[in-house]
Protein backbone atom coordinates (compact mmCIF):
# COMPACT_ATOMS: atom_id res chain seq x y z
CA UNK A 1 0.00 0.00 0.00
CA UNK A 2 1.42 3.45 -0.44
CA UNK A 3 0.92 6.28 1.67
CA UNK A 4 -1.67 8.81 0.43
CA UNK A 5 0.16 11.97 -1.46
CA UNK A 6 -0.27 15.79 0.45
CA UNK A 7 2.45 17.11 -1.20
CA UNK A 8 2.10 19.33 -4.62
CA UNK A 9 5.50 20.73 -6.21
CA UNK A 10 5.33 23.74 -8.39
CA UNK A 11 8.50 24.71 -10.27
CA UNK A 12 8.32 28.31 -10.77
CA UNK A 13 11.94 29.38 -11.67
CA UNK A 14 11.58 30.10 -15.10
CA UNK A 15 12.01 32.98 -17.03
CA UNK A 16 9.48 33.69 -18.34
CA UNK A 17 11.05 35.38 -21.69
CA UNK A 18 8.11 34.74 -23.84
CA UNK A 19 6.15 37.54 -22.20
CA UNK A 20 9.15 40.29 -21.99
CA UNK A 21 8.87 42.95 -21.34
CA UNK A 22 6.13 42.05 -19.10
CA UNK A 23 7.78 39.80 -17.36
CA UNK A 24 11.52 41.79 -16.76
CA UNK A 25 10.47 42.77 -13.17
CA UNK A 26 7.47 40.94 -12.70
CA UNK A 27 7.56 36.59 -12.33
CA UNK A 28 5.57 34.87 -15.14
CA UNK A 29 3.47 33.28 -12.77
CA UNK A 30 2.33 36.15 -11.26
CA UNK A 31 0.67 37.62 -14.65
CA UNK A 32 -3.33 38.08 -14.20
CA UNK A 33 -6.00 35.50 -16.05
CA UNK A 34 -9.07 37.95 -15.22
CA UNK A 35 -8.33 39.13 -12.13
CA UNK A 36 -6.21 36.14 -10.49
CA UNK A 37 -2.15 35.47 -11.19
CA UNK A 38 -1.73 32.29 -12.73
CA UNK A 39 -0.18 30.61 -10.01
CA UNK A 40 -3.52 30.37 -7.87
CA UNK A 41 -5.57 28.80 -10.22
CA UNK A 42 -2.77 26.34 -9.94
CA UNK A 43 -2.19 26.11 -6.41
CA UNK A 44 -6.43 25.74 -5.99
CA UNK A 45 -6.36 22.83 -8.25
CA UNK A 46 -3.42 20.80 -6.07
CA UNK A 47 -5.48 22.05 -2.70
CA UNK A 48 -8.77 21.19 -4.20
CA UNK A 49 -7.48 17.46 -5.07
CA UNK A 50 -6.46 17.30 -0.87
CA UNK A 51 -2.63 18.44 -1.46
CA UNK A 52 -2.31 21.35 0.38
CA UNK A 53 1.14 21.05 0.88
CA UNK A 54 2.81 23.02 -1.73
CA UNK A 55 6.60 23.57 -2.40
CA UNK A 56 7.60 25.89 -4.95
CA UNK A 57 10.93 25.73 -6.68
CA UNK A 58 12.13 28.86 -7.42
CA UNK A 59 14.79 31.35 -8.12
CA UNK A 60 15.63 34.89 -8.23
CA UNK A 61 13.22 37.84 -8.71
CA UNK A 62 10.30 35.43 -7.31
CA UNK A 63 9.53 37.75 -4.73
CA UNK A 64 6.04 39.09 -5.42
CA UNK A 65 5.58 35.02 -6.12
CA UNK A 66 5.98 35.14 -2.10
CA UNK A 67 4.36 37.92 -0.86
CA UNK A 68 1.20 37.23 -2.90
CA UNK A 69 0.94 33.94 -0.47
CA UNK A 70 1.68 35.83 2.71
CA UNK A 71 0.01 38.13 4.63
CA UNK A 72 -0.51 42.07 2.85
CA UNK A 73 -1.47 43.42 6.84
CA UNK A 74 -0.66 46.80 5.23
CA UNK A 75 -3.29 46.74 2.63
CA UNK A 76 -5.20 44.29 5.65
CA UNK A 77 -5.65 46.74 7.80
CA UNK A 78 -6.56 49.95 5.41
CA UNK A 79 -9.25 47.73 3.75
CA UNK A 80 -10.40 46.97 7.37
CA UNK A 81 -10.86 50.19 8.54
CA UNK A 82 -12.78 51.09 5.60
CA UNK A 83 -14.93 47.99 6.21
CA UNK A 84 -14.33 46.60 2.26
CA UNK A 85 -14.64 42.98 4.14
CA UNK A 86 -15.23 41.81 0.26
CA UNK A 87 -12.05 43.32 -0.81
CA UNK A 88 -10.41 41.84 2.38
CA UNK A 89 -11.27 38.28 1.87
CA UNK A 90 -10.09 38.72 -1.90
CA UNK A 91 -6.90 39.85 -0.27
CA UNK A 92 -6.84 36.74 2.43
CA UNK A 93 -7.81 34.13 -0.10
CA UNK A 94 -4.42 33.37 -1.21
CA UNK A 95 -2.83 33.53 2.00
CA UNK A 96 -5.11 31.16 4.05
CA UNK A 97 -5.06 28.39 0.67
CA UNK A 98 -2.23 26.42 1.40
CA UNK A 99 0.76 25.59 3.29
CA UNK A 100 3.15 27.25 1.47
CA UNK A 101 7.43 26.31 1.53
CA UNK A 102 9.97 27.33 -0.81
CA UNK A 103 13.06 25.83 -2.30
CA UNK A 104 15.50 27.77 -4.47
CA UNK A 105 16.62 26.19 -8.04
CA UNK A 106 19.49 28.34 -8.61
CA UNK A 107 21.09 26.76 -11.22
CA UNK A 108 18.26 26.76 -13.93
CA UNK A 109 19.54 23.24 -15.18
CA UNK A 110 16.12 21.82 -16.18
CA UNK A 111 12.85 20.80 -15.22
CA UNK A 112 13.95 17.12 -13.68
CA UNK A 113 16.85 19.43 -11.80
CA UNK A 114 13.97 21.48 -10.29
CA UNK A 115 11.90 18.45 -9.19
CA UNK A 116 14.98 16.94 -8.20
CA UNK A 117 15.45 20.39 -5.79
CA UNK A 118 11.86 18.83 -3.90
CA UNK A 119 13.85 16.37 -2.52
CA UNK A 120 14.16 16.89 0.78
CA UNK A 121 10.89 18.16 1.52
CA UNK A 122 9.08 15.44 -0.20
CA UNK A 123 11.61 12.40 1.22
CA UNK A 124 10.38 8.81 0.36
CA UNK A 125 6.58 9.91 -0.63
CA UNK A 126 4.49 10.26 -3.79
CA UNK A 127 4.28 13.72 -4.72
CA UNK A 128 2.65 15.45 -7.44
CA UNK A 129 4.18 17.96 -9.75
CA UNK A 130 1.91 21.12 -11.27
CA UNK A 131 3.13 23.23 -14.20
CA UNK A 132 2.51 26.67 -14.09
CA UNK A 133 1.73 26.98 -17.85
CA UNK A 134 -1.33 25.17 -17.61
CA UNK A 135 -4.96 26.30 -15.73
CA UNK A 136 -7.18 22.88 -15.61
CA UNK A 137 -10.94 23.75 -15.67
CA UNK A 138 -11.81 23.88 -11.90
CA UNK A 139 -15.25 22.00 -13.04
CA UNK A 140 -12.51 18.96 -14.32
CA UNK A 141 -11.09 16.56 -12.05
CA UNK A 142 -7.93 15.77 -13.51
CA UNK A 143 -5.13 15.76 -10.29
CA UNK A 144 -8.07 13.56 -8.46
CA UNK A 145 -8.40 10.94 -11.19
CA UNK A 146 -4.30 10.97 -11.50
CA UNK A 147 -4.29 10.60 -7.71
CA UNK A 148 -6.48 7.19 -7.90
CA UNK A 149 -5.03 5.63 -10.85
CA UNK A 150 -1.71 6.21 -8.90
CA UNK A 151 -3.59 4.61 -5.70
CA UNK A 152 -4.98 1.86 -7.49
CA UNK A 153 -1.92 0.75 -9.83
CA UNK A 154 0.98 1.65 -7.77
CA UNK A 155 2.33 3.56 -10.29
CA UNK A 156 3.52 6.83 -11.48
CA UNK A 157 0.98 9.03 -13.64
CA UNK A 158 1.39 11.82 -16.28
CA UNK A 159 -1.33 13.86 -18.07
CA UNK A 160 -1.90 13.20 -21.46
CA UNK A 161 -3.73 15.13 -24.20
CA UNK A 162 -4.24 14.42 -28.06
CA UNK A 163 -2.72 17.80 -29.61
CA UNK A 164 -2.74 19.24 -33.21
CA UNK A 165 0.18 17.13 -34.83
CA UNK A 166 2.00 20.41 -36.38
CA UNK A 167 2.07 21.05 -31.81
CA UNK A 168 4.06 18.11 -30.67
CA UNK A 169 7.57 19.59 -31.12
CA UNK A 170 6.08 21.51 -28.14
CA UNK A 171 5.44 18.74 -25.63
CA UNK A 172 6.88 15.47 -23.96
CA UNK A 173 5.34 13.06 -26.53
CA UNK A 174 4.71 9.25 -25.19
CA UNK A 175 3.87 6.26 -26.96
CA UNK A 176 1.55 3.91 -25.05
CA UNK A 177 -0.55 0.84 -24.66
CA UNK A 178 -4.37 0.34 -23.88
CA UNK A 179 -5.36 -0.77 -20.47
CA UNK A 180 -9.06 -1.95 -19.58
CA UNK A 181 -10.08 1.57 -17.79
CA UNK A 182 -10.93 3.57 -21.08
CA UNK A 183 -9.33 6.65 -19.71
CA UNK A 184 -6.05 5.23 -18.39
CA UNK A 185 -2.78 3.90 -20.57
CA UNK A 186 0.15 2.44 -19.98
CA UNK A 187 3.56 4.42 -21.11
CA UNK A 188 6.12 2.24 -23.08
CA UNK A 189 8.43 5.60 -24.42
CA UNK A 190 8.10 9.12 -23.74
CA UNK A 191 10.65 11.49 -25.62
CA UNK A 192 11.21 15.18 -25.17
CA UNK A 193 10.13 17.79 -27.61
CA UNK A 194 10.77 15.28 -30.49
CA UNK A 195 11.57 17.13 -33.92
CA UNK A 196 8.38 18.21 -36.23
CA UNK A 197 7.47 15.11 -38.25
CA UNK A 198 9.25 12.50 -35.92
CA UNK A 199 6.89 12.30 -32.73
CA UNK A 200 5.52 8.46 -32.63
CA UNK A 201 1.62 9.76 -31.23
CA UNK A 202 0.14 12.68 -31.05
CA UNK A 203 -0.23 12.08 -26.93
CA UNK A 204 1.17 15.32 -25.02
CA UNK A 205 2.12 15.11 -21.24
CA UNK A 206 0.34 18.56 -20.08
CA UNK A 207 2.03 20.00 -16.55
CA UNK A 208 0.68 17.70 -14.53
CA UNK A 209 2.35 14.15 -12.79
CA UNK A 210 1.71 11.86 -9.86
CA UNK A 211 5.57 10.53 -9.04
CA UNK A 212 6.61 7.95 -7.05
CA UNK A 213 9.98 8.68 -5.05
CA UNK A 214 12.34 6.59 -6.90
CA UNK A 215 12.13 9.47 -9.70
CA UNK A 216 15.16 10.91 -7.48
CA UNK A 217 17.68 8.69 -7.93
CA UNK A 218 16.77 8.30 -11.39
CA UNK A 219 16.45 11.86 -12.00
CA UNK A 220 19.79 12.07 -9.95
CA UNK A 221 21.47 9.93 -13.07
CA UNK A 222 19.66 11.97 -15.69
CA UNK A 223 22.35 13.10 -18.04
CA UNK A 224 21.38 16.61 -19.65
CA UNK A 225 18.92 16.19 -22.65
CA UNK A 226 16.68 17.89 -25.45
CA UNK A 227 18.27 21.82 -24.97
CA UNK A 228 21.06 20.75 -22.64
CA UNK A 229 18.95 20.60 -19.70
CA UNK A 230 18.02 17.67 -17.05
CA UNK A 231 14.60 16.46 -18.25
CA UNK A 232 12.01 15.18 -16.49
CA UNK A 233 10.43 13.62 -19.48
CA UNK A 234 14.05 11.18 -19.74
CA UNK A 235 13.61 10.23 -16.33
CA UNK A 236 10.32 9.33 -16.57
CA UNK A 237 11.30 7.12 -19.47
CA UNK A 238 13.45 4.99 -17.42
CA UNK A 239 10.61 4.93 -14.89
CA UNK A 240 8.61 3.61 -17.37
CA UNK A 241 10.70 0.52 -18.34
CA UNK A 242 11.24 -0.14 -14.49
CA UNK A 243 7.91 -2.51 -13.25
CA UNK A 244 9.75 -2.98 -9.85
CA UNK A 245 8.98 1.24 -9.07
CA UNK A 246 5.28 1.09 -10.30
CA UNK A 247 6.24 2.07 -14.58
CA UNK A 248 4.32 4.71 -15.95
CA UNK A 249 1.01 4.89 -16.62
CA UNK A 250 -1.02 8.11 -18.72
CA UNK A 251 -4.74 9.42 -17.78
CA UNK A 252 -5.83 11.08 -20.74
CA UNK A 253 -7.45 14.10 -20.28
CA UNK A 254 -10.52 15.37 -22.38
CA UNK A 255 -11.43 18.41 -20.25
CA UNK A 256 -10.68 22.22 -20.61
CA UNK A 257 -7.41 23.17 -20.01
CA UNK A 258 -5.92 26.78 -20.44
CA UNK A 259 -1.92 27.02 -21.78
CA UNK A 260 -0.83 30.51 -20.63
CA UNK A 261 2.91 29.68 -21.25
CA UNK A 262 2.16 31.11 -25.30
CA UNK A 263 0.74 34.89 -25.56
CA UNK A 264 -1.78 33.96 -27.98
CA UNK A 265 -2.79 30.73 -25.38
CA UNK A 266 -2.80 33.74 -23.07
CA UNK A 267 -4.98 35.79 -24.51
CA UNK A 268 -7.79 32.81 -25.11
CA UNK A 269 -7.72 31.60 -21.91
CA UNK A 270 -8.38 35.42 -20.38
CA UNK A 271 -11.56 35.51 -22.67
CA UNK A 272 -12.17 31.83 -22.38
CA UNK A 273 -12.54 31.92 -18.46
CA UNK A 274 -13.99 35.74 -18.42
CA UNK A 275 -16.66 34.62 -20.08
CA UNK A 276 -17.57 31.65 -17.28
CA UNK A 277 -17.79 34.34 -14.78
CA UNK A 278 -20.89 35.78 -13.56
CA UNK A 279 -19.81 38.78 -12.75
CA UNK A 280 -17.76 39.64 -16.29
CA UNK A 281 -19.23 36.83 -18.57
CA UNK A 282 -23.17 38.33 -19.94
CA UNK A 283 -21.03 41.85 -20.85
CA UNK A 284 -18.42 40.18 -22.10
CA UNK A 285 -20.00 37.52 -24.42
CA UNK A 286 -22.50 40.30 -25.79
CA UNK A 287 -19.64 42.53 -26.44
CA UNK A 288 -17.58 39.92 -28.16
CA UNK A 289 -20.50 38.71 -30.40
CA UNK A 290 -20.76 42.44 -31.78
CA UNK A 291 -17.16 42.55 -32.11
CA UNK A 292 -16.76 39.33 -33.87
CA UNK A 293 -18.93 41.10 -36.32
CA UNK A 294 -17.27 44.44 -36.78
CA UNK A 295 -14.14 41.94 -37.41
CA UNK A 296 -16.04 40.14 -40.68
CA UNK A 297 -16.58 43.66 -41.88
C1 LIG B 1 7.50 20.89 -20.05
C2 LIG B 1 7.93 19.42 -20.21
C3 LIG B 1 7.20 18.79 -21.40
C4 LIG B 1 5.70 18.95 -21.22
C5 LIG B 1 5.34 20.43 -21.03
C6 LIG B 1 3.87 20.59 -20.69
O1 LIG B 1 8.00 21.63 -21.14
O2 LIG B 1 9.33 19.36 -20.39
O3 LIG B 1 7.52 17.43 -21.49
O4 LIG B 1 5.01 18.41 -22.33
O5 LIG B 1 6.10 21.01 -19.97
O6 LIG B 1 3.50 21.93 -20.66
P1 LIG B 1 8.02 23.25 -21.14
O7 LIG B 1 6.69 23.68 -21.69
O8 LIG B 1 8.23 23.69 -19.73
O9 LIG B 1 9.15 23.63 -22.04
Amino acid sequence: MLAPVTKAVIPAAGLGTRFLPATKALPKEMLPVVDKPVIQYVVEEAVRAGLADVLFVTGRNKNALENHFDRATELESILLRKGDDERLSRVAESTDLANVHYVRQGDPLGLGHAVLRARAHVGDSSFAVLLGDDIIDARDTLLERMLEVHRQRATSVVALMEVDPGQTHLYGIATVERTDDDDVVRVTGLVEKPDPGTAPSNLAVVGRYVLRPEVFPVLERTEPGRGGEIQLTDALLTLAGDASAGGVHGVVFRGRRYDTGDRLDYIKANVMLACDRPDLGPDLRAWLKEFAQRLDD
